[in-house]
């Protein structure tokens, strides 16, 4: 196996890196307070940090899968935020359109959606439908050339910026799962009602809200694959998805490592620097073997979706382990810095306040492994 990176590889995260640092950081303070960071978008589209594996027909940067992985680890190293807005921008609010659109809707959506012109969002979790995806009562209802839908939707990234939001609603609810159906619905369509913004733990420079759908009328062109394909459309997306929350976790866990350490290395205590005693020393190698766990299962399983190969137990298996990590390895880190840690002074609180989600959010730590015992 090679574990080393490709010189395009390479070239991609020092440049994500390199952006991160003196276009992300910055920023941070006022993301903080709940600024979404709509000029760091714009930036990042100009990059093609926004389609980065959309193929260049469609408008996207046409690079691997791995790439795009390296994109949001790097760029979660510094906001978690950013992070998730590009994961479910790209995994789950633009690939449904390339992989189950018509070429019409390809054509329409995917190189604005590519190109950062347009911002995505996935509308499929509802107040009584979470981690029972399948159980969930949005309806749409074909009326001649449009469908009628209600129903309501919560905690959606990118709510209220995005100007697509991949929707899934049942046009057959006595079918169950095989009855939900996905669609294409733009900002501004008369009906869609943006909802409360919840006031999140974290990830406060990324908007969550809810959703309202009051007779909202979506043309019939916009449904996306057939009537009764829109779970499998959901499933297979969060599929990959999950290796980007995956990426996303490893990012964090990374960041909060490397202050832990930093910190560790200037800080004494009886004398010596607190990192050559056995209390820290041990905590720190334990956090970097767990970072390093994260590491090789995350972009494992971004090398099997690069070669087409089956991902879902691996992107979940991913998931799993690297958001407990990042839990973990940013308790750890807080840990390391004592009363400091517990500061706003410090990363390390925002990074254990971002890391919990990644145990919540594209399938709980508990679906996740539903998804590996179903495989085994
Ligand atoms: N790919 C393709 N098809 C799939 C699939 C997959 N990964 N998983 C299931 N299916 C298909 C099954 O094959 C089955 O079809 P058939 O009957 O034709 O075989 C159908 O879907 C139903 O499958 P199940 O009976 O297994 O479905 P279930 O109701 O038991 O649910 C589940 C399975 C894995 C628990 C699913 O509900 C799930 O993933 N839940 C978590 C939901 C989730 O991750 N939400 C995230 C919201 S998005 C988000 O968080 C974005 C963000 O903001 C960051």
């Amino acid at each position: 196996m090679n574990f080393l990176l490709t010189e395009e590889q390479d070239m991609m995260r020092k440049m994500v890196r390199d952006f991160a640092e003196k276009e992300i950081a910055p920023f941070v303070p006022q993301m903080e307070q709940g600024e979404f960071p709509r000029e760091v978008l714009r930036k990042m589209g100009g990059l093609g940090l926004m389609g980065i594996p959309i193929p260049e027909e469609y408008g996207g940067a046409g690079m691997d899968f791995t790439s795009y992985i390296l994109a949001i680890h790097e760029l979660s190293r510094v906001s978690a935020a950013i992070g998730v807005i590009l994961a479910v921008h790209t995994s789950v609010g633009t690939n449904p359109i390339l992989y189950f659109g018509t070429e019409e809707q390809k054509c329409k959506y995917v190189p604005k959606l590519a190109a950062g012109e347009m911002l995505g969002a996935f509308a499929l979790t509802e107040p009584g439908a979470g981690s029972d995806a399948g159980s969930l009562k949005t309806k749409a209802v074909r009326n001649g050339d449009h469908y009628v839908v209600n129903g309501s939707k919560v905690f959606i990234t990118n709510g209220g910026e995005a100007d697509t939001y991949i929707l899934f609603a049942s046009t057959n609810p006595s079918m169950g799962t095989k009855g939900i159906s996905a669609f294409i619905v733009e900002k501004g369509t008369t009906g869609l009602v943006i909802g409360k913004d919840e006031h999140k733990m974290g990830l406060h420079g990324s908007r969550t809200v809810q959703l309202t759908f009051e007779d909202m009328r979506v043309p019939a062109e916009n449904l996306l694959g057939a009537e009764g394909q829109g779970f499998k459309i959901a499933m297979s997306n969060l599929d990959v998805g999950r290796i980007g929350i995956g990426a996303q976790a490893l990012g964090i866990a990374e960041a909060a490592l490397h202050d832990a350490n930093e910190y560790a290395k200037t800080r004494y205590q009886f004398g010596k620097p607190i990192n050559t005693q056995q209390g820290i020393a041990f905590k720190l190698a334990d956090m970097a073997t767990g970072v390093e766990a994260s590491r090789l299962l995350v972009y494992r399983a971004a090398s099997l979706r690069q070669q087409g190969l089956p991902c879902g137990k691996e992107a979940s298996m991913a998931k799993l382990f690297a958001s407990q990590t990042a839990m973990h390895v940013a308790i750890e880190a807080i840990q390391v810095l004592g009363g400091y840690g517990y500061t706003k002074d410090y990363a390390v609180e925002r990074f254990f306040r971002d890391a919990k989600v990644c145990e919540i959010y594209e399938g709980t730590s508990e679906i996740q492994r539903i998804v590996i015992s179903k495989q085994l």
